[in-house]
């Protein structure tokens, strides 16, 4: 690296010398600058006040030359300077304009780059359906109910009027939550089996009359298959009023299956047992695929089953006799739906279970 000579002799030939030498230094050095850190050492290396290059030279040649060589040499050292300047100031110059450009290259935005697109969520085919069944109801004047998941044994079982060896109340068929053996059977906790509590909390709280939906989950002690899940969905529906008569229940399932299938839809009740109605029908809609001739759908029968209906009993209204419902002088019926099913019949799926596997190739089809 280049450091400042003592001079020999002041002759001109040796100053020639000496300035060229000098600046040829500084013409390499200023090109090697690459970076501002680079620059900074550039610059101070040869300008600054103490000690830099410039410096030097005014101690080392100027203040040592002898008198009649003063004024030449001085000239001399001036040029010097004023050469140092000019290449210090390029130097930054083109390390800000290069700085510039390559910072441009980082920042280069490419156009033609697709950008991140969100998916757009989708309501899932079981809560559509639901949310439309409702809206039929909610159009005929019905309000929506709700009820915990977790229910006690009174509310599920016992409130509705199930026989005190009820095999639905078997631990086979119904989970109940560990570790509650100590408590009254009737304050034990399970999973609710079916949205008909939610006929009891709904009657506690709003004497009659009354018009409720209740959409919800409910669980059973099932092995998942095609047809079966240990968590489903249903639909209650409560009517409680004076003089509510099967008609009634005939003629309000007749016109939500119409809503929800089309006009050319027919209903069909078949005698039943539940212990909470009497008497007690199960809903069947003449299949939507084939009409009523028989297809793979309704597997040739023609008809394909909805749910559970019925009359109020009378113990159920007895169970909530507190709260304004006698049933000498009321009467109401009440069903339930299976919504998975109707979500599967309406977008024809022959396994129920894809509905609970969050595959995105399955759900993007609701989309
Ligand atoms: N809760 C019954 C079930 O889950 C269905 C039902 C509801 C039946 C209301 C009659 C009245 O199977």
């Amino acid at each position: 690296m280049y450091t400042v000579p003592q001079l020999a002799s002041f002759t001109p030939d040796e100053l020639d010398r000496a300035t060229a030498e000098l600046t040829s230094a500084l013409a390499e050095e200023s090109a090697a600058v690459k970076t501002d850190a680079d620059y900074k050492v550039f610059r101070d290396r040869w300008m600054a006040r103490k000690n830099g290059i410039l410096t030097q030279i005014n101690d080392t040649w100027l203040k040592a030359a002898p008198g009649p060589q003063k004024r030449d040499v001085g000239q001399r050292v001036n040029q010097i300077k004023g050469k140092v300047e000019q290449v210090v100031a390029e130097t930054e110059k083109n390390l800000t304009a290069g700085g510039a450009a390559s910072r441009l290259e980082s920042e280069r935005l490419d156009i033609s780059l697709p950008g991140i697109r969100r998916k757009i969520g989708a309501e899932h085919p079981i809560l559509r359906t639901m949310q439309e069944v409702v809206g039929v109801f909610k159009a005929m004047g019905y309000s929506v109910e709700d009820g915990p998941e977790i229910e006690t044994d009174w509310f599920n079982f016992e409130a509705l009027n199930f026989a005190e060896n009820h095999p639905a109340r078997d631990m086979a068929d119904t989970l109940f939550v560990a570790g509650q053996e100590k408590k009254r059977r009737r304050d034990q906790y399970l999973l609710r089996t079916h949205t008909s509590p939610v006929q009891i909390r709904a009657m506690m709280k709003n004497p009659p009359p009354l018009r409720i939906v209740c959409p919800g989950k409910v669980f059973r002690h099932d092995a998942p298959d095609a047809t079966h899940s240990p968590m489903f969905h249903q639909l209650e529906c409560l009517a409680v009023d004076t003089n509510i008569k099967f008609s009634d229940l005939k003629g309000t399932l007749d016109h939500a299956m119409k809503m929800l299938y089309g006009p050319q839809v027919k209903t069909r009740f078949q005698p039943s047992f539940f212990p909470f109605t009497e008497p007690s029908a199960e809903i069947y809609i003449s299949c939507p695929f084939c009409g009523g001739k028989g297809c793979r759908i309704c597997k040739q029968s023609g008809w394909i089953e909805m749910g559970g209906s019925g009359m109020v009993h009378p113990n159920v209204f007895r169970s909530v006799a507190e709260h304004g419902y006698n049933p000498e002088k009321i009467s109401g019926f009440a069903f339930g739906m299976g919504v998975d099913r109707l979500a599967a019949l309406r977008w024809g799926i022959d396994d129920i279970q894809l509905f609970f596997q969050g595959d995105m190739r399955f759900l993007e089809q609701f989309a």
